[in-house]
């Protein structure tokens, strides 16, 4: 039984990933092929060709002007993937054609539509959730991506339950109070996002933090989670030094320091996960040393939870049926996640995209 939510848009590739060369990445079991046309916009298609299924990303496949030649026979692709030639005669059989997806670029993410094959769907790009932080000229972002050996709603779990960071991030972004301060959570059904907030008013300043911000005293630390599932997943952070004032009813906050925190979560199988991360932040902006940083341990804080998941995921791999958990207050994010995820794959199931 797929744990996949289809007829939705799901981050496929930064920006900056899809130039002139062939580019490969499966997204919901599906190996696509991107690439940019000379007109600067992205192509997305199957990356099997139909002849004999020869991976079109594989070399020595190539792009042509705004066309693809596959490395094995020589067929070659349209940027609309339809055949425009294969080898040893004129006739192109009529059903020569890759099947493509629609890809829309925004916030300098590639997103894709993952249509249900049984019942495909045209998607609307005006309803891919935004963070518009990740390409602002007011913040500085450090990104990356990281693979993870586990499905995605392992990943899913450990973003909406941030008390985990006291244990597994302890000595970067994990004091005691995360874990220690009750959390308040919000499921907006209609609007399918998930809300999760802890307010911590007096606490231990992070190295994380501290050495970005120069902080030095306690702080008081806001974490604000919003959820899009299936894939954007937002942590408003602020930090304040203890006794600054608090934002302004207009929402002017200026003794404060903000990173919006983006995760884009994408199944690449169900055994698999992309973990596009980044950090947006509104101090420093453009301090090199700062950026480095960031860079650096956030990656390393990212790959504390790689690590995690991928022993969760091989742990739960050995469970002979089923298998009980016990939650608890901290849980509400997950399980409201969990809810709203299955209410999206039982729809694609279906054939309906659910309205937000
Ligand atoms: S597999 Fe591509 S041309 Fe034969
Ligand atoms: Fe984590």
């Amino acid at each position: 039984m797929t744990t996949i939510a289809r007829n939705q848009w799901y981050v496929a590739a930064y920006s900056r990933d899809i130039g002139r060369e062939l580019f490969s990445r499966t997204i919901c079991e599906e190996p696509i092929l991107f690439w940019r046309r000379k007109s600067g916009h992205i192509s997305a298609m199957s990356d099997r060709c139909v002849h004999r299924r020869y991976p079109l990303s594989a070399a020595p496949s190539r792009l042509e002007g705004d066309t693809v030649v596959c490395g094995y026979h020589g067929f070659t692709y349209g940027s609309d993937g339809s055949c425009v030639s294969v080898p040893g005669q004129a006739r192109i059989p009529r059903t020569a054609r890759l099947s493509t997806y629609q890809v829309y670029e925004q916030d300098s993410f590639v997103w894709v539509w993952i249509a249900d094959s049984n019942y495909p769907t045209v998607g609307d790009p005006t309803r891919i959730p935004r963070a518009p932080w990740m390409a602002s000229p007011d913040y500085t972002v450090v990104s990356g991506m990281e693979p993870i050996a586990c499905n995605y709603r392992l990943l899913v779990d450990n973003l909406m339950d941030l008390s985990h960071e006291t244990y597994l991030h302890g000595g970067y972004i994990g004091t005691p109070e995360v874990a220690e301060t009750p959390i308040t959570t919000e499921v907006d059904e209609d609007r399918n996002v998930i809300y999760v907030s802890r307010h911590m008013d007096d606490a231990e300043c992070p190295p994380f933090y501290s050495k970005s911000t120069g902080i030095e005293t306690r702080i008081s630390r806001w974490q604000d989670i919003e959820y899009t599932p299936p894939c954007l997943y937002l942590l408003h952070s602020r930090i304040a030094p203890l006794g600054a004032p608090l934002p302004e009813a207009d929402g002017s906050d200026v003794h404060a320091f903000h990173s919006e925190i983006v995760y884009a979560i994408t199944p690449e199988t169900e055994s698999s996960t992309h973990d596009f991360w980044a950090v947006a932040r509104d101090f420093a902006v453009g301090d090199d040393d700062v950026t480095a940083y960031l860079a650096e341990s956030n990656r390393t804080v990212v790959m504390q939870d790689v690590v995690a998941l991928d022993i969760l995921q091989q742990a739960l791999n050995t469970e002979k049926t089923g298998y009980q958990e016990l939650s608890i207050n901290i849980d509400a994010g997950g399980l409201g996640a969990r809810r709203l995820l299955q209410k999206l794959v039982d729809a694609s199931r279906l054939g309906t995209e659910v309205s937000v």
